[in-house]
């Protein structure tokens, strides 16, 4: 059941100091930089249409397929800017310092989309019309989580903001150009100070509201599925961007969840009422059981790539 206004003004009240000190902080540590200095324009060609150039083919892109699956998501994913400005802005609200982080951070985010679609086209990385499609009805569909509470939305962005940068960093790291690992790696240099403005205030959040905040995080934990995964096809780009280890349940394993509870010093967090207890115990179980699920993708993983190997020495 969503949470009454008054309880949500209460806690935007309570965190904005908050949000104040870390907004300042971000600023000071966030580096401008000019998405058009990282798009390899001598590459590029114009395309068949209006300016009558070459039509795209399959053959003219060099990146491994699971990267190519990897970029369509992250962009659709990043395409779908506005329904995340509309989920925080009217959660969070456009005035104060909770306004100012809103709009800062989608003058920020929408670099991203912006960028990695002339990086794609740039490189001839996938077919431009088919792109377009999935665009179209992605956003046309739009996003909403749906989560009942605003301690639920700052736990999911927080989750979201680190799986985030853990998929434009890894797709980066195994694209096989220059140009896009520079790129990848400069986004994921965004998300990451996104996530820690988040985790900072999620942090102050389980110290003045504990048995809330834990509740939400164990349910967001729990439930959690990537922005992207409404994107029409995804299971099947899904499955080969988990079998290349760019994302897949190992990674969001180690480098998403394990950090965050870590960080946030979740199983040793004092001053817990009952229900704080026994979501830190929902909290525990799932953790356990995400532990032994990564183990097995680990296990398969292992298992495809030594039958690959085999297959191709055979
Ligand atoms: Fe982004
Ligand atoms: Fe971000």
């Amino acid at each position: 059941m969503a949470e009454s206004p008054a309880v949500s003004e209460h806690v935007l009240h309570e965190l904005e100091p908050s949000v104040e000190r870390l907004l300042a902080q971000h600023l000071d540590a966030a580096r401008d930089w000019l998405p058009h200095q990282y798009v390899p324009w001598t590459a590029s060609l114009d395309f068949d249409g209006p300016l009558d150039g070459t039509p795209w083919s399959p053959d003219q892109s060099s990146l491994p397929q699971a990267v190519r699956d990897a970029l369509v998501v992250n962009l659709l994913t990043e395409d779908n800017l506005p329904s995340y400005h509309f989920e925080i802005a009217s959660r969070f609200g456009r005035d104060g310092a909770w306004g100012a982080w809103v709009h800062r951070w989608t003058a920020e985010e929408d670099r991203h989309a912006s960028v990695l679609r002339a990086y794609v086209h740039a490189r001839r990385a996938v077919d431009p019309v088919a792109l377009e499609e999935l665009r179209m009805r992605h956003v046309g569909t739009g996003f909403r989580t749906g989560l009942p509470t605003l301690l639920h939305s700052l736990a999911y962005v927080t989750v979201q903001e680190l799986a985030t940068r853990q998929a434009h960093r890894n797709t980066g790291a195994v694209c096989q150009d220059q140009a896009g690992e520079l790129l990848m790696a400069r986004i994921a240099a965004d998300e990451n100070l996104h996530m820690l403005f988040y985790r900072g205030l999620f942090a102050d959040a389980l110290a003045l509201f504990p048995d809330e905040a834990m509740t939400a995080l164990a349910d967001v934990l729990r439930d959690f599925a990537m922005p992207g995964a409404a994107i029409p096809g995804f299971r099947s780009r899904a499955a080969r961007i988990a079998a290349s280890g760019i994302y897949n349940l190992d990674v969001h394993r180690e480098y998403v969840v394990a950090p965050l509870v870590r960080a946030l010093k979740v199983m040793s967090l004092p001053g817990l009422g009952p229900v704080g207890e026994q979501a830190r115990e929902r909290l525990g179980t799932y953790l356990e059981q995400l532990a032994e699920r990564a183990a097995r993708t680990r296990e398969l993983s292992a298992r495809m790539a030594s039958l690959k190997q085999a297959a191709i020495t055979a």
